[in-house]
């Protein structure tokens, strides 16, 4: 782990162990953070709590840049943390850097 201005660098990841269209679950600093890979082989994190009642998005149906929450079915775009339906509100979102195979994410 790095800091740079009180923001934590963490490396979560290697690249190759994410799959599209299957969530990763990861822990850092007791924070639970669901990972998700693209198509086009972008990785978006967020946090892996559905901001409705707290269903582990890490583990639900992914359908492009849309995750569907496995409790509810809340629909929420996986690279803002925007909820998409039926109602609205966000789960938050981190900033995800790839260097080779590593993936780290920034920790605030
Ligand atoms: S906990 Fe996610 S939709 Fe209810």
């Amino acid at each position: 782990m790095s800091t740079v201005n009180s923001v934590n660098k963490v490396l979560v990841a290697k690249s190759n162990d994410l799959s599209v269209g299957i969530g990763r679950r990861v822990q850092v600093d007791g924070i639970e953070i669901a990972l998700f890979k693209q198509e086009d082989q972008s990785i978006h994190a967020v946090e892996n709590k559905c901001p409705h009642k707290g269903g582990p998005l890490s583990e639900g149906i992914v359908s492009g840049e849309h995750v569907f929450c496995p409790l509810h079915d809340r629909k929420i775009n996986v690279r803002d943390g925007l909820v998409q339906a039926p109602d609205h509100g966000c789960v938050k979102r981190y900033d995800v850097e790839t260097e080779g195979e590593n993936v780290f994410i920034f920790i605030d």
